[in-house]
């Protein structure tokens, strides 16, 4: 399984200072060693962890391809054309989420992201799309000829967290999701056939399928029985657990397990 570790929340902790520590530049090495294939990065329009300097300071200095996270306001697409990342992860964005809530809605903004794909590819920069795992975007996206594929897994692992993690009895508890252990495992089942389904109808095309979001160390475990899932993004759960056992390890870990 390729995996690609996103380092956007070691860049959280350096805002929350305004210095440079941790420096982002330390963290590649120490991903590397720890087994990671690929740097992920996300360089949000409000840049509130990766700023413009961390893109072309990493992309420089990675010995490991770099995967730039991005959305299709203009802006952006200017700087990841002129960094040129090894990869584009087009991903819709608002400026109030916490995180990325779900995938593109290829539907409304077929034209623009046909444009931004063109635009990437004109610089050699292969480019993948965020979406959610069904038919509808699927087919969207098989028209825009990209190279991959990346579901957005939040609604599995939110399923996952409140079925078999401390997250029900918690501050972040899913007030839609304090449901029966039944009704919660039944879903859970559909939404991994779903993810399962929607990976075999992306590879049948010839594209790569990657997965994100919400990934860590125990929901793993299903992802990675899904045979068509060739890739996997993880920032969130390897960043928590660096803190404890540090970076390298904390890669290690993840590697071990897929
Ligand atoms: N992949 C994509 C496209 C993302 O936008 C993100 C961040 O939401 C991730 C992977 C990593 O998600 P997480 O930090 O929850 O592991």
């Amino acid at each position: 399984m390729y995996f690609g570790v996103n380092i956007d929340h070691i860049a959280v902790l350096r805002e929350a200072r305004r210095v440079n520590s941790p420096n982002l530049i330390d963290t590649l090495s120490l991903v590397e060693r720890g087994g990671g294939d690929q740097i992920t990065i996300h360089l949000r329009e409000d840049r509130r962890h990766i700023v413009d300097f961390d893109v072309e300071n990493i992309i420089q200095n990675s010995v490991l391809p770099v995967n730039l996270e991005m959305s299709i306001s203009p802006e952006i697409v200017e700087i990841t054309k002129r960094d040129k990342p090894n990869r584009a992860t087009i991903v819709p964005e608002n400026r109030n989420e916490v995180t990325t809530e779900g995938g593109l809605d290829l539907k409304r903004n077929l034209h623009r992201v046909e444009v931004a794909v063109t635009e990437l590819h004109k610089r050699d920069i292969e480019v993948s799309l965020f979406i959610d795992p069904n038919i509808e975007s699927i087919n969207f996206a098989k028209k825009l000829g990209v190279e991959a594929i990346e579901f957005h897994t939040g609604k599995f692992a939110n399923l996952f967290g409140m079925l078999y993690t401390n997250l029900r009895n918690s501050h972040h508890k899913i007030p839609e999701l304090l449901k029966s252990r039944k009704e919660l495992k039944s879903e859970l089942e559909k939404e991994l056939e779903n993810l399962e389904n929607s990976s075999k109808s992306v590879k049948e095309l010839g594209i790569r399928v990657a997965v994100g979001h919400g990934l860590n160390y125990q929901n793993i475990k299903l992802i990675r029985e899904i045979p068509e899932i060739e890739e996997v993004n993880i920032g969130q759960a390897i960043v928590a657990r660096s803190v404890f056992v540090g970076l390298e390890k904390a890669v290690a870990e993840m590697r071990e397990l897929l």
